[in-house]
């Protein structure tokens, strides 16, 4: 156990500005350093959040006595390499999702970290966020009897659109912010996903080639759950945010707090009705939306207790790969894909 983690973060970008916001003036942190291949970045990175210095290359680090966690926040095709040298040299890892741009990739990962010594946690961070945990436990415990429809929609206004293409140079919406949705549908139900199909289109007319920004995934859960994600990252569409989970008695509506008509002061409201009584309950929860010291501290529990099993678990990220490509494929290649309920695997695709 250690008084103050000394961290390196590589890949000086969205999520990279996310998590150090969050993280670099916690007592029991130290920004040892900040990397980023465009040296401005870097620098500008060291300079807001106090590193003690910064790098265009994470190899600089590894052997750096102070640096006990890197945080991978870079594109995801460099996910997989800078694990593997992170762990090789005993560091412990917060990766982001997704944890590569193929399933070969992710496998790789995945077994990469089962056989380290050094503890990894992958960054599906609606697994620290305080509106999904209450939602998990209150579907678990009941709340709308057996679960029967997830519907999730995560639509982005690509301000930014350069970003986002680089992005789509990698992986698709679905897949890119999927992982966090399925995840999140096989974590509340307990089950796994068994079945996907989807649609895609693109909605811009300079998508890199072979991507696509707009796409619908449909799947089945073991349990007989119906899941439908809907994602795009366009410059052409609005912002939209959907997260319902019916039931069979009743159902629970996530409304984030920005986008609640009023009282954002109260934080994200829960709609929850209870078939079995007939009422309506109004629920709001104080959560941060990117949780990010949360999320690092999970990692630090792990660290400290080698019993600990983590949320997700590197089973949960492999399951999540594995349904993230077979709907990636279902979409490209127009079928019904079914996935072993074990191993996940796609076992047949008909029409
Ligand atoms: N958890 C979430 O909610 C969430 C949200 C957005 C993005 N992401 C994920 O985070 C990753 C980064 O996305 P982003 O939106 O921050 O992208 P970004 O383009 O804003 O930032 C990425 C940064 O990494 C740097 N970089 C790339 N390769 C590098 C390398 N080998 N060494 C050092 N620096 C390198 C780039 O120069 C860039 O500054 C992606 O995998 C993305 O899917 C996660």
């Amino acid at each position: 156990m250690k008084d103050r983690y000394g961290v390196v973060l590589v890949g000086c970008g969205y999520i990279g500005a996310t998590h150090l916001d969050d993280i670099y003036y916690r007592d029991n942190v130290k920004i040892v350093g900040v990397v980023d291949v465009n040296e401005d970045s870097a620098r500008l990175f060291a300079r807001k959040y106090g590193a003690e210095s910064w790098s265009s290359d994470y190899r600089d680090y590894l052997e750096n006595a102070e640096a006990d966690i890197f945080i991978i926040a870079t594109y995801t095709e460099t996910h997989l390499e800078i694990l593997k040298a992170c762990i090789a040299c005993g560091k412990h890892v917060l990766c982001e999702k997704p944890v590569a741009d193929t399933l070969e990739g992710s496998l790789e990962f995945v077994s990469a970290v089962r056989s380290a010594e050094s503890r990894v946690l992958v960054g599906h961070i609606l697994r620290h966020n305080d509106s999904y945990k209450r939602i998990a436990a209150m579907i678990k415990g009941g709340a709308i009897g057996k679960p029967r429809v997830f519907r999730m929609v995560q639509n982005h206004n690509a301000v930014n659109w350069e970003r986002y293409r680089h992005l789509l140079t990698f992986c698709p919406p679905i897949v890119d912010c999927g992982v966090h949705y399925i995840d999140v549908a096989q974590w509340f139900t307990g089950s796994k996903i068994v079945q996907v199909s989807g649609i895609s289109t693109n909605i811009d007319a300079d998508v890199p080639e072979g991507s696509y920004n707009y796409g619908m995934i449909n799947a089945v859960l073991d349990d007989g759950t119906i899941f439908n994600y809907e994602s795009g990252w366009s410059k052409n569409m609005m912002a939209g945010n959907l997260k319902e989970f019916i039931g069979d008695s009743g159902y629970i509506k996530l409304v984030l707090a920005c986008d609640r008509s009023d009282g954002h002061e109260l934080g994200d409201l829960l709609r929850w009705y209870d078939g079995k009584t007939g009422e309506h309950h109004i629920i709001n929860v104080k959560s941060i939306y990117k949780n990010m010291y949360g999320q690092l501290l999970e990692l630090i529990h792990m660290i400290e207790d080698p019993e600990y099993v983590s949320s997700p678990t590197i089973d949960d990220v492999e399951s999540t790969m594995r349904v993230a490509f077979a709907a990636d494929m279902a979409v490209r290649s127009n079928r019904v894909l079914h996935l072993d309920r074990n191993t996940q695997e796609v076992i047949d695709g008909g029409k």
